[in-house]
């Protein structure tokens, strides 16, 4: 099998740019998963599909494509309100789960490895993946962080609102019946509350090395 390096957290806590950085260091394709949610849930705001339509909904999740997946809409606190919603319906994640179970097959042939982040990848997409890391991080200190880079883009944004947003999407994730978030089993726990992004890569070369 490929190895695999699998990254799950919260949101907001860094899971991107860490895979990121892996994956531009090692030169190794990388997976946001998110990205597949978001793109359902992009698809569903566009062609005004109703969110219980189960059929509509099967269909744009079949039909996602490297475009949706890398469009530059998919970040807007309605996304990720509607994406952490269906999120919880589990024909749409099994769905999903084929295209991720696919990934490393289709685009790491050759490879070292590929990096794939999410909130179920090291507990319910790849259990046997060879490394497997939780990220965690205050919520106050995820809403701060996330605070200064929307402002860093020059957009207004309430503090406040974040936070809520954060601690929202958790409660979602955290305790939802199918696959919640929670840290596989052998998964190594980084804690970046104190850590910034290039501390939490050199943990990772290590466990790579
Ligand atoms: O990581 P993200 O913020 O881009 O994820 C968007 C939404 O998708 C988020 O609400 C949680 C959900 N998600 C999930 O349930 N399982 C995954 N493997 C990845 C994301």
């Amino acid at each position: 099998m490929i190895d695999i390096i699998t990254i799950d957290g919260p949101a907001s806590v860094g899971k991107s740019t860490l895979a990121k950085r892996i994956s531009n260091y090692y030169e190794v394709p990388l997976l946001n998963s998110g990205r597949l949610y978001r793109a359902v849930a992009s698809e569903i705001i566009d062609k005004k599909i109703n969110i219980r339509d189960k059929y509509r909904i099967l269909q744009c999740a079949k039909s996602l494509t490297n475009k949706n997946l890398s469009s530059k809409k998919l970040f807007s606190s309605k996304i990720d309100k509607i994406a952490s919603d269906i999120s919880s319906k589990k024909y749409l994640r099994n769905q999903l789960k084929i295209y991720q179970r696919e990934f490393p097959r289709k685009y790491a042939i050759g490879k070292k490895f590929s990096v794939i982040e999410g909130r179920d990848i090291g507990t319910e997409i790849f259990p046997q993946a060879k490394i497997k890391i939780f990220m965690w991080a205050d919520a106050k200190i995820r809403a701060q962080r996330r605070y200064l880079q929307i402002q860093k883009k020059g957009r207004k944004v309430s503090l406040k609102r974040i936070y809520n947003e954060i601690i929202a999407r958790d409660t979602n994730d955290l305790n939802r019946k199918i696959a919640p978030l929670k840290p596989a089993v052998n998964s190594v726990l980084l804690d970046t509350s104190y850590l910034d992004i290039e501390q939490a890569f050199r943990v990772i070369k290590k466990l790579i090395n």
